[in-house]
């Protein structure tokens, strides 16, 4: 019988589910004398059943666990790994469950995420690591790579959608002695995960789409900024560059040519506009991370002045599948506007959240129904939230609008980098856009009075919309204000900031509208626009809201109906929350 090989889930998703003890108790079956293989992989995108634990038969077969806890481990061993026999209850694949989650993606970014350990080099180069940068460098020219990747269609996943090849050929052409190239792992958006896990997942192939994007344009250093609320990324990708460097990886005449390459590590500075280009520069030149204006482009003048090529995380993990696989391979997938495939952070109101990637060109309503399996409890959709803090609300009627640039352009929202936040009817579109808005408030760097003062003067609007003391004339107000903050901002952040009000204001005014004139919220969400009541017929008198009641606003006997004195209620919804007879209404 073949040895079997278990891999437990320990990206960060993994860890936070309690991966870690389950892995120590693999550990001490194997000390106990049972015999397998004991690995730790990334996130496989089953965030939703972590901890995941896969077991492979070594024949091909594999299997994957579910929710697995440090209690389940014993009878694993005992009947998976010793006695052949799998244990059909706790599976979620391998016999055919939930294979609709997989089926539909198309894995080229996560091609080896939660598939090999992200801690072995051994295990990323017997996948076909490291084969795509000694292609380049044994067999083509700088030219040829830009070239192949212009074919591709890539185009930036960092938000912006800049096509790659055309970015690179930029820099190549900037005549310096000095290049750098720079890896945007920033990732700052509330909601998105998608770079955390593939550097958590497969560090290794972001350090070789570097390199070959350093070969291409003519580099030999490169820095990853990466957020320093990721320790377990940049402690992976620490432990990946001194492993590429002690194999003659990296560093001087690369697989015997006279490429050399470097790669460094800088933690980010906890500010979300650090993840503009300019701002991350002048972060890692030990400055204030503030944007300045473009151009000059960083391809021309960038880290120390110099030419700089600048790309996401999820960009430089598609490079070696792109060499490997002929850019046409790639440009397969997808409109023809926008090819190749996306990943994306599903959060929210869906029943699997955790990772997709999808071809482009998928429906928005696919992803959502067909790989998720559609909304928590079977409620109504209601919204999508596409780009965080600088995207938009794409509404349920939209819901057939494609994986595309242009499409989701279209519609007020944007691409962005890959956080996905669904929403249903119990969402208040209106708090949404409070969310998202104090958010890029506090993050504004203060440079730009409209970016600094238009988001605070606009958030003031919606904190008195959501508080009951909304006026007729607000909602004038927040278009104009928006579209002027639109126009008056120097970078990103400003110019984006107002999105996620003016799409919601563009397919939801109606509940804006109900917040100024009818003082209500329809979602229920904004509590001072509600009101309790209790349900005369359906009170039993039970007591139980009126202990409950943190200002004794609920008068009645003892098993007779009660009552809520509505000039004491503060609409704190404690009493909803007790009451068992579904008496108290909330209106
Ligand atoms: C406020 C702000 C935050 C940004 N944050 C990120 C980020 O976290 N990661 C990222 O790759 N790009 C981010 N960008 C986009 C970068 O400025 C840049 O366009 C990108 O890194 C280029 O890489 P790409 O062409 O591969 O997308 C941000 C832009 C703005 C305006
Ligand atoms: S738009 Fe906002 S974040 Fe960007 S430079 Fe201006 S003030 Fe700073
Ligand atoms: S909402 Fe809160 S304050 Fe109002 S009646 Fe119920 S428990 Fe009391
Ligand atoms: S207090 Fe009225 S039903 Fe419980």
């Amino acid at each position: 019988m073949a040895i079997k090989t278990v891999m437990v889930g320990l990206a960060t998703c993994g860890i936070s589910a309690g991966g870690e003890k389950v892995f120590e108790a693999f550990q001490k079956e194997l000390q106990e004398g049972a015999d397998f293989l004991l690995r730790e992989t990334g996130c496989v995108g089953m965030c939703y059943r972590e901890v995941l634990v896969s077991i492979s038969n070594g024949n091909q077969e594999s299997y994957l666990y579910g929710e697995v806890t440090p209690d389940r481990v014993k009878r694993i061993v005992a009947e998976h790994i010793q006695n052949d026999t799998p244990i059909d209850e706790w599976l979620v694949s391998g016999v055919d469950r939930e294979v609709g989650f997989f089926d539909k993606q198309v894995r080229i970014v996560l091609r080896n995420c939660g598939v090999i350990d992200p801690s072995s080099l051994e295990e990323y180069l017997q996948s076909g690591g490291y084969k795509a940068v000694e292609k380049v460098v044994k067999e083509m020219t700088p030219e040829q790579v830009i070239k192949e990747v212009q074919i591709s269609g890539l185009r930036g996943r960092g938000g912006g959608g800049f096509p790659t090849g055309k970015k690179w050929e930029l820099t190549r052409a900037s005549v310096s002695e000095k290049k750098y190239i720079i890896c945007n792992a920033d990732e700052g958006d509330p909601g998105a995960f998608m770079d955390r896990s593939v550097l958590e997942g497969d560090p290794h192939s972001v350090l070789e789409g570097m390199m070959i994007a350093g070969f291409a344009i003519g580099a030999d250093e490169a820095y990853i900024y990466c957020r320093a609320e990721y320790p377990k990324a940049v402690a992976r990708l620490r432990l990946a560059i001194s492993q590429a460097k002690k194999q003659g990886l990296l560093g001087a005449n690369i697989f015997g040519s006279s490429f050399n390459f470097d790669i460094k590590v800088k933690e980010g500075a906890g500010a979300f506009v650090c993840g503009e280009e300019t701002a991350l520069i002048a972060s890692i030149e030990g400055r204030r991370g503030m944007p300045r204006f473009r151009p000059p482009f960083p391809a021309q003048q960038g880290l120390w002045g110099k030419p700089t090529n600048i790309n996401n995380v999820e960009t430089f993990a598609n490079i070696p599948w792109i060499i490997l696989n002929g850019g046409s391979a790639y440009a397969a997938y997808g409109t023809d506007d926008s090819k190749g495939t996306k990943v994306f952070a599903m959060a929210g109101k869906v029943k699997r959240t955790g990772l997709v990637e999808v071809p482009m060109g998928m429906s928005i309503n696919d992803i959502i129904f067909k790989i998720c399996g559609g909304i928590v409890n079977d409620k109504k959709f209601k919204a999508v939230q596409m780009g965080g803090p600088s995207g938009g609300c794409i509404p349920a009627s939209l819901g057939e609008t494609l994986i595309d640039y242009q499409q989701i352009n279209k519609t007020g929202a944007i691409m962005g980098s890959g956080g996905m936040v669904v929403m249903d009817e119990t969402t208040c579109m209106v708090d949404v856009a409070k969310f998202f808005l104090a958010f890029t408030q506090a993050e504004s760097c203060g440079k730009c009075t409209f970016c600094r003062i238009g988001t605070k003067r606009m958030l003031e609007i919606l904190e008195r919309i959501t508080e009951d003391k909304g006026k007729e004339e607000d909602l004038v107000t927040l278009d104009q204000l928006g579209e002027q903050i639109k126009i008056a901002s120097l970078c990103g952040l400003g110019q984006t900031a107002p999105n996620p009000v003016l799409s919601t204001l563009r397919y939801f005014r109606d509940e804006y509208e109900a917040h100024i004139r009818q003082k209500k919220c329809p979602a229920h969400v904004c509590s001072p626009l509600l009101t309790y009541t209790i349900d005369q017929e359906k009170c039993n008198g039970c007591m139980l809201c009126p202990r409950s009641c943190p200002t004794d606003a609920i008068i009645g006997e003892k098993k007779q109906p009660h009552k809520i004195l509505q000039e004491l209620c503060i609409q704190c919804g404690k009493c909803f929350t007790v009451c068992n007879q579904d008496a108290v209404i909330k209106d």
